[in-house]
């Protein structure tokens, strides 16, 4: 008989009627798990630098802890050698002593205090391994393809033995802290999927070879591991299921279908289905692949084994998982993500409380900061890595109740009008248009995905409508309307203002808002200029390149996109080049003329660009209204692009700062 570790009864949870699947129990080995939720391990650098737990750490878990409403919750996976070989981020938790079994259980602690699950996870990162140290460890000396990486150096077999024993002892360390259940990473390109990849195992060992000879260090670790875990406590893996690595000459999907089976005979309880490599040329969850693009790989896989098959992977909606899990061709709904922007998400979407979820909206700014050696933070959450600061995360009621104006119901007024009505404060938001969502009303119509960036809005409207802010739409702030209002506060969050071509006819026929544009409102030439490089221009270039437009931008930023993160803005420069966008950057527009534009660049040359219309999507702060606040004597706060015409993240966190502060 299975092991039961809390009771869980779901009858009386609205969304275990729309999602059944979801909440129905599943046996993993010997364990009893009362739904199919997963929060999948997520690497967040709020550990030590010398790899012991923090406060930020477990109140980070203990809120994942709390969204998965009893199911599965794993930590981040572990780098097990002193050596740090195998650390990939430089607040990755440590477990290769003893010595960190005390902070691994407050994990454990906090898990269980929510009554879930709580899983472990061995995270050797191999190639993508050494962030502190010269080079990495391999199967194989292979030349990293990505710089960002450092190189690494083929292990004897002494040493392929030692890494076996590591885990092993790793996942002693995790049994003796309390966790249920243990993982073993196989995920990106990381040391299992090093051992395994034709492209990066070149050994002729017992460790290489065929894909059996790639797969034995592994096989030898899921014993090992099965050994010190005993009955009680189920063993799984992640295992790639496309590697994505055709050019490198990577497996064959059949190769790792092997290796599904393979784990399955080592002892394996469930396989978590992963896909892709960090060396990779394919995108695999950023915003641009659509969701549920991968859930077939989940079915294949139940093809080749008989132990319960999990997968994540842009399944941000119950939806999806709860059809396939229904259709026998999934088991587990694993969430990393969504659970980073939300990390309630399926709790609210158990509780009927969907319209309260902010999605991620797979941007991959968590992942990029990793890579950058900073603290995981998440574009939309702005108390995403502060849970352990009640303050910030769950601000006070205020002082003193106030009442306040926000000019403009874009991303940042929203953020910052639920936030401060939350605190007890008089909420009212007015926009000159008759329609809340500021400028993402135009984002939205980005190809490649940003419809997805309108979530963010019908969040924030669910907040607002919750909080009792009192929205006047269609009415613009003006001078007269403050000081006939006079009220405590002011909070301007207008949108940015948008420059002017300093150069000739400054108000060219050809000029054309970049707002109208994306709305459909312009009347755009054939040949366009693109006056402004950063992400709108980018999004308005690439929406009439589609429209089968000759596009040229044209910006003053030294690259396209300054204002995307790295782990995104790659695709963006590719899609780009793919729509035949000609980019002229570290340039200024010096002429309009009858032809079209001069671009004079900062070296002092000069080449004409025909075109029928110019797009401005350069943009400034917007001042408009900070003079007349400032003479009235009102507390005055400028937030989102009207202060510094950023990005959507800005916006929102911006918005939420001056919220809990007013
Ligand atoms: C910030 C971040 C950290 C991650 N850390 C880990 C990790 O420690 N171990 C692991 O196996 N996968 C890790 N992953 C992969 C996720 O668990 C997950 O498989 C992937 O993000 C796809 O799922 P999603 O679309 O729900 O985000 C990480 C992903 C992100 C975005
Ligand atoms: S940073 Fe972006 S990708 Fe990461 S969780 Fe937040 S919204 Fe999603």
């Amino acid at each position: 008989m299975a092991k039961t570790l809390f009771e869980w009864d779901y009858s009386e949870y609205p969304g275990a009627k729309s999602y059944p699947h979801l909440f129905t129990p599943i046996e993993v080995g010997n364990l009893f798990v009362p739904n199919r939720i997963k929060y999948a391990a997520t690497e967040e650098n709020l550990n030590g630098l010398d790899g012991f737990i923090t406060d930020s750490g477990v109140e980070y878990m203990r809120q994942r802890a709390r969204g998965v409403v009893g199911g599965l919750c794993f930590m981040q996976g572990v780098y097990m050698d002193e050596a740090g070989k195998g650390q990939g981020y430089v607040g990755q938790a440590a477990a290769w002593d003893d010595k960190f079994i005390p902070g691994l259980a407050r994990i454990a602690d906090a898990i269980h205090g929510e009554k879930a699950i709580a899983g472990f996870q061995l995270m050797d990162c191999g190639r993508v391994g050494a962030v502190e140290v010269e080079s990495g460890h391999g199967p194989s000396t292979v030349p990293q393809r990505l710089r960002i990486f450092k190189p690494m150096y083929e292990m004897t077999p002494a040493e392929v033995k030692e890494m076996i024993q590591q885990h092993v002892d790793a996942a002693r360390r995790g049994v003796e802290a309390g966790f249920d259940v243990m993982e073993i990473s196989g995920i990106v390109g990381y040391l299992i999927s090093n051992f395994i990849s034709s492209y990066t195992n070149r050994r002729t060992d017992e460790y290489g070879g065929d894909i059996r000879g790639r797969m034995q260090a592994v096989v030898e670790i899921i014993q090992g591991v099965k050994e010190v875990c005993g009955p009680d406590i189920p063993v799984g893996i992640r295992l790639c299921s496309e590697e994505l690595l055709d050019d490198v000459r990577g497996n064959t999907p059949e190769e790792s279908m092997e290796t599904y089976k393979m784990a399955e005979e080592a002892g394996a309880d469930y396989i978590s289905c992963t896909l892709g490599w960090q060396e990779s040329i394919y995108p695999v969850i950023s915003r641009d692949i659509p969701m549920g693009n991968w859930v077939h790989l989940a079915k294949r896989a139940k093809e080749h084994v008989k132990i319960p098959i999990q997968m994540a992977y842009r399944m941000f909606k119950p939806g999806l998982p709860n059809e396939k899990i229904g259709a026998n061709e999934l088991d587990f709904w694993e969430i990393c993500r969504s659970m980073i922007a939300d990390p309630l998400m399926p709790k609210k979407v158990a509780e009927g409380r969907e319209d309260e979820i902010r999605h991620c909206v797979a941007c991959n700014l968590c992942l990029a900061r990793l890579f950058r050696d900073a603290p995981m933070t998440c574009y939309i959450n702005p108390v995403c890595a502060h849970e352990a600061n009640p303050e910030f995360a769950d601000p006070p009621a205020a002082e003193e109740e106030k009442e306040i104006i926000i000019a403009g119901a874009g991303p940042a007024g929203l953020e910052c009008a639920y936030t401060a009505a939350r605190r007890g404060h008089e909420v009212h938001v007015y926009d000159k248009r008759d329609v809340i969502g500021g400028t993402l009303n135009e984002a939205k119509n980005a190809p490649y995905g940003d419809d997805e960036l309108w979530t963010c809005i019908e969040y924030q409207q669910t907040m607002c409508k919750k909080a009792g802010v009192t929205f006047h739409l269609g009415t613009e702030v003006t001078a007269d309307l403050i000081e006939e209002e006079m009220p405590d506060s002011v909070v301007l969050a207008t949108g940015p203002a948008y420059s002017k071509i300093e150069s000739a006819a400054g108000d060219s026929a050809k000029l054309v808002n970049l707002l109208d544009v994306m709305n459909g409102q312009a009347a755009v030439g054939e040949k366009v200029v693109v006056w402004g490089n950063r992400k709108p221009g980018i999004g308005c270039a690439l929406h009439l390149a589609q429209q089968g437009k000759k596009v040229t931008l044209v910006g003053k930023d030294k690259t396209a996109g300054f204002d995307v993160n790295p782990s995104f803005k790659w695709r963006y420069v590719l899609y780009m080049r793919q729509n035949g966008i000609v980019t002229y950057n570290d340039v200024d527009i010096e002429e309009v003329n009858d032809e079209g534009i001069v671009v004079k660049s900062y070296d002092g040359y000069r080449w004409p660009v025909k075109c029928d219309t110019i797009v401005a999507a350069q943009r400034e702060p917007n001042e408009s209204l900070k003079k007349v606040v400032q003479s009235e004597g009102i507390e005055l706060f400028v937030i989102g692009d009207a202060l510094i015409p950023r990005n959507l993240s800005s916006a929102i966190h911006d918005g939420y700062r001056i919220g809990m502060r007013i």
